[in-house]
């Protein structure tokens, strides 16, 4: 698969949820992202598998990414398998049972996916790898939308490209926090495939001209 862009709706007009999530969809978002946080792992309080349920009555048929920034998951992972999600993921920092937790989460049918956080090293990956379907490398700390890339996670990026080449997994590579349009075709580089995507996409330029311009960047990078 091409380079995927994922638009996160946190940082859509919530008012407005069907509209906007159906209009990322038709301006050529891969899937969806969705950050369910829980005022105890991270700061913020977000959303629960009710807008999987939404999403999927209002007629959102693409891939939603659940983006798990609570503790504990397991019962959170078969919530949002039930409604709907795609793939998840979570911190390992914040499950007991890594291993336990991603079985759960191809066991429930969706894609598995390790979240680490800017501090976060790989050494969790070393036993698991078989159990991964994608990483999700925060570029800024996690809880809200809007933060700024934190500049030197761009080698983080290529060092793991480089960890999963060695170790010859084929998972992929999305990256989460601060991406904009300026910044994509060196995340492109370095070794990112799924680029997940916040207020560079829903603000005042609107996500379709915004979209639009971040496909643009990435057709000019090298396949992933
Ligand atoms: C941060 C979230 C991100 C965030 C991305 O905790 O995981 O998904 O919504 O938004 P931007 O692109 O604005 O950083
Ligand atoms: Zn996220």
């Amino acid at each position: 698969m091409p380079h995927a862009i994922y638009p996160s709706l946190l940082n859509c007009d919530l008012a407005r949820l069907g509209e906007e999530a159906l209009s990322a969809v038709t301006a050529g978002a891969h899937g969806l992202h969705i950050d369910v946080m829980d005022h105890h792992y991270v700061p913020n309080l977000t959303f629960g598998p009710w807008i999987c349920t939404a999403l999927r009555d209002y007629g959102i048929t693409c891939p939603l990414d659940i983006h798990l920034m609570t503790t504990p998951v397991d019962a959170l992972i078969q919530s949002f398998a039930a409604v709907g999600a795609t793939r998840i993921s979570f911190h390992p920092e914040a499950s007991l049972h890594i291993d336990r937790s991603l079985s759960l989460i191809r066991d429930s049918g969706c894609l598995a996916g390790l979240a680490l956080n800017p501090s976060t090293g790989f050494d969790h990956l070393t036993y698991v790898l078989d159990k991964v379907d994608f990483i999700l490398l925060m570029t800024v700390n996690p809880g809200f939308g809007g933060q700024t890339f934190i500049p030197h996670l761009l080698d983080k990026i290529a060092c793991l490209k480089r960890y999963l080449q060695r170790h010859q997994a084929p998972i992929r590579i999305a990256v989460d926090g601060g991406l904009k349009l300026e910044l994509i075709k060196a995340i492109a580089h370095a070794g990112a495939q799924d680029l997940i995507i916040g207020s560079a996409l829903y603000n005042e330029r609107g996500i379709a001209h915004n979209l639009t311009q971040f496909q643009h960047s990435l057709a000019e990078c090298l396949p992933p």
